[in-house]
């Protein structure tokens, strides 16, 4: 571990807008300086770095942090290789390989988890003479073996069960521990008359408990507090006991509740583990995809569940990778998998599993709940509504490839940038003559890639003055791509044949409404004019890239060429 300290010295000395600069160009614009978002593809400039906060935040997307964080999210380092970069950066040397901890802190830490262990062996102890505890868990269906397996045990209904354990009850350590609470000088247990569920890190060491209250009463489940041992968004009850069986079957079940892993268990499904009372964290999501390929996150299918699968989504997204696999299974309404497994069996149980949701339809089916696809107005909501989501998924890039195109599919849009051209209308009345009526496009005129599509499938001999377009990402333009290389192999070729090539590939769903359209259009609608407009603003807009490029680049790096380039454009925006 490292020392606090030692990374707010590394952040001190770190200048957030130099080391973002390295990655992204950024522009002073008042007090902040400005970027178009690494985080996701937008065209006007939303990404703001502030050099007093030394915080950065995206106005478009909501990706914010320090310069930890950035190197995280952006370049893809771990938290460690953060620090160790930045601290290499400022010239500072990263304490023992940042294993060591003050000699101090380290007694204290090993005091802790003593006192832990202590009142853990005390809680196992006494479930062994306590009726009421044993019939509890017995009327739950679990085993002594399982009770054995996860080392439960009682805490007794008394103030203070603990009392007896440790010489000095008074020790301020039992506070820090989170055994013992104290209030206005007098103290008591945290844990009293509970069924106790010890939380082992992944040394299997104690560093927490859970306790559910016996019969009813509030809060069901009571646990540690945050305490120099334990913080809950980065433990995983069920780890210790079951990390050589999740690495094993490469899959690993993410449940709710702590009686879920056990029950689950006892059926010998021994790859699950639970959070502890809080949605996954990122970081959790990142310790399991670390241990294996897949993950499947298991929740109730009420509302509430939903609910939670969507921040487990949430903050998974960003921890997603290409080859490993998230997932979603919901339960059947009022199930949990202690109880589903308890019914239905083991077998019924991994089948299920088999079944769940991949993150991808997850995303798309919530999304698609909130919009309509019917109209142009709904694809364009879903596809705002996606995108801040896809643009998660910075360390997937294949994932993210598919998703965006999933999305082309589901909205006919341009991508990654659906209103790059829309929003920069040429003023050009585009729609004039296009039909508006009740099958047409309505409000969305359609992108500059779109026209050149339609004009291709209009008349494929026009491919031979599409010479030289930029090579850009998006459907649209892969399609545009296509159609032409298509059409120069065979000049004779007519829509049909062009939309019949294309059966079963990713460009159908595109092309077939594109043709379609054609068919629509009124035969005084000037489609060569349209053309020739379209035609010009691709081009610019790969001229504009080609600069900006350019102009990224350090002036002795550039050509004579490249600089009487860059130069030209900027005269020529200074005059427009
Ligand atoms: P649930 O309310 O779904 O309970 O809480 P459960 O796991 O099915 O528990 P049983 O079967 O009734 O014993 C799921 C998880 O949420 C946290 C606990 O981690 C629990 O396992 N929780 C729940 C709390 O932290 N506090 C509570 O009061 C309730
Ligand atoms: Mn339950």
């Amino acid at each position: 571990m490292i020392p606090q300290d030692f990374i707010q010295q590394v952040l001190d000395r770190t200048d957030i807008v130099a080391l973002v600069e390295r990655y992204v160009p950024l522009k002073k614009a008042g007090a902040n300086y400005q970027a178009r978002c690494p985080f996701h593809n937008e065209k006007s400039p939303s990404f703001s770095v502030s050099p007093t906060k030394q915080f950065y935040h995206c106005f478009g997307c909501g990706a914010h942090g320090t310069a930890i964080t950035f190197l995280m999210e952006h370049a893809g380092y771990s938290f460690i290789d953060a620090i160790k970069e930045l601290a290499a950066q400022v010239g500072l040397q990263v304490p023992d390989d940042g294993k060591r901890i003050a000699p101090e802190e380290e007694n204290r830490r090993d005091k802790l988890y003593e006192c832990m262990d202590a009142a853990a062996r005390h809680f196992r102890q006494a479930l062994k003479t306590h009726p009421v505890a044993i019939a509890y868990l017995k009327q739950r269906g679990l085993t002594g073996e399982s009770a054995a397996r996860f080392a439960l045990g009682v805490a007794t209904d008394e103030w203070q069960p603990l009392a007896g354990v440790f010489a000095d009850y008074h020790d301020a350590l039992l506070v820090e521990a989170g055994l013992v609470i104290s209030n206005e000088g007098k103290r008591y247990d945290r844990f009293r008359d509970r069924v106790m569920f010890p939380i082992r890190n992944e040394r299997g060491q104690v560093i927490a408990f859970g306790g559910r209250i016996m019969n009813k009463g509030e809060p069901k489940y009571l646990n540690s507090p945050e305490t120099p041992l334990f913080h809950k968004g980065r433990e995983l009850y069920g780890l210790f006991e079951h990390r050589r069986a999740i690495q094993g079957e490469d899959r690993v079940l993410v449940v709710e509740g702590y009686m879920d892993v056990v029950m689950l268990d006892q059926y010998g499904v021994d790859n699950a583990v639970a959070t502890l009372g809080t949605a996954i964290t990122s970081d959790q999501a990142a310790r399991l995809l670390r241990l294996a390929n897949e993950v499947v996150f298991a929740f109730d299918g009420d509302a509430a569940g939903r609910k939670a699968a969507w921040r487990a989504l949430e903050n998974s997204l960003p921890q997603a990778r290409d080859g490993k696999m998230l997932s979603f299974l919901f339960l059947p309404d009022g199930e949990d998998p202690d109880s589903f497994v308890r019914a239905q069996g083991a077998d019924a149980f991994k089948k299920m599993c088999t079944q769940a949701m991949p993150l991808s339809d997850f995303l798309f089916s919530e999304l698609s709940s909130q919009t309509d696809l019917v109209s142009e107005e709904g694809k364009v909501r879903l596809a705002t509504l996606a995108q801040p989501y896809i643009a998660k998924l910075s360390q997937a890039p294949l994932l993210m490839r598919a998703l965006r195109h999933r999305l082309d599919i589901l909205t006919g849009l341009e991508s990654p940038q659906p209103f790059a051209d829309r929003s920069r209308s040429t003023g050009r009345p585009r729609q004039f003559n296009r039909p508006t009526g009740a099958q047409g496009r309505g409000a969305v005129q359609p992108s500059s890639w779109r026209i050149l599509l339609q004009a291709l499938l209009h008349d494929p001999t026009r491919a031979s003055r599409m010479t030289d377009l930029p090579e850009v990402p998006g459907l649209e333009a892969e399609a545009v791509h296509a159609v032409i290389s298509l059409a120069r192999e065979h000049p004779e070729m007519a829509v049909r044949d062009v939309v019949e090539h294309f059966r079963d590939r990713p460009e159908q769903a595109l092309l077939t409404p594109a043709a379609a359209e054609t068919m629509q259009w009124d035969e005084n609608y000037d489609i060569e004019a349209d053309f020739l407009g379209a035609l010009e603003t691709v081009m610019a807009q790969a001229s504009r890239i080609a600069v900006e490029a350019l102009s990224g680049r350090k002036p002795s790096e550039l050509t004579d060429a490249e600089k009487a380039r860059l130069l030209d454009s900027l005269k020529s925006r200074k005059q427009s």
